[in-house]
């Protein structure tokens, strides 16, 4: 049976762990060949978590091979326009095409306002804004190219929907997310390309992890009136990776396809105003 991406070729960025590799797994289980890029090394300082390894990036092309498809993986760091380029070139010239772009890599790093830095900013936007646009520009000239249109979804969050305290640098990079889609989706229609947001709520990944959990609580407990501005609507409060997966592969299928310059929550209701 025909499979809804079968002879699709889709590049994701971030794909070494957490959502990312949720969306490599998804795709190639849905027929798609997989182009993987990660830093998979050490993420800016300002970040509070851990960084992901060669090894995580090596296990996401691995699961998308044990789907029974191609997976070309690339440590590249996006904030790099010309390596992201040339990776990206070269494994659209071994796998034939690029039809989808999902464009996930990101960093949080919480602090109250008067204890952001200027290079954790610096960080933020260099890695979720710039990083975003450069993979777009890395991809997209692909898909044109091969005259068969394709879908781009950029990774923006609830907090590009509203806000979110104790993150101003992460709250502007996912506004600028949002409408750097909307944006796209305007001039890139003309090739039957699509490009929407996907905007999820809190995930379970390590993104969520480790010195981040403190990092927010220390945070509000500075700011007991703003506790409880983020509750979700429904009981369960964390979405796993695979349910954001679900949105990527409808807006990467044809299933979505008059679905075009949206923003697409996934996050459990904590968007609504
Ligand atoms: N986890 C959440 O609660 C949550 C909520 C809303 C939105 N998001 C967004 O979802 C996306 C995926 O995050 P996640 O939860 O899977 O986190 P994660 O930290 O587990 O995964 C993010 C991946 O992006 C990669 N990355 C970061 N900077 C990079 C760079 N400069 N070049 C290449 N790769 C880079 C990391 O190495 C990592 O593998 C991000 O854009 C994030 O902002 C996450």
């Amino acid at each position: 049976m025909s499979q809804p991406l079968s002879g699709r070729v889709a590049l994701i960025t971030g794909a070494a762990r957490g959502q990312g590799r949720a969306h490599a797994v998804r795709l190639s289980a849905e027929g798609a060949d997989i182009i993987a890029v990660d830093i998979a090394g050490p993420l800016p300082s300002s970040v509070p978590y851990d960084s992901p390894t060669l090894d995580d990036l090596a296990e996401t092309a691995d699961l998308v091979r044990a789907n029974g498809r191609k997976a070309i993986a690339a440590a590249v760091d996006i904030r790099d326009i010309d390596a992201l380029k040339g990776a990206v070139d070269q494994a659209v010239g071994d796998l034939g095409r690029l039809d989808v772009i999902v464009a996930n890599a990101g960093i949080c790093c919480p602090s109250p306002w008067d204890q952001i830095t200027p290079q954790a900013f610096r960080d933020t936007i260099d890695t979720n804004v710039i990083g975003t646009w450069n993979t777009v520009m890395a991809g997209a000239q692909h898909i044109v190219d091969g005259g068969r249109g394709g879908s781009i979804i950029l990774v923006g969050s609830a907090a590009g929907i509203k806000m979110q305290s104790f993150m101003i640098h992460y709250t502007a990079s996912k506004h600028a997310v949002v409408g750097m889609a909307r944006a796209f989706a305007a001039e890139l229609g003309r090739y039957n390309i699509r490009v929407n947001s996907l905007n999820p709520g809190a995930v379970s990944t390590p993104m969520g992890t480790g010195r981040m959990r403190e990092a927010l609580q220390s945070a509000a407990d500075d700011y007991p009136h703003l506790q409880g501005m983020h509750k979700p609507l429904l009981p369960e409060g964390i979405a796993q990776p695979e349910d954001i997966a679900d949105a990527v592969a409808w807006l990467a299928s044809d299933q979505s396809k008059f679905v075009t310059a949206t923003q697409l929550s996934v996050d459990i209701g904590v968007g609504y105003v």
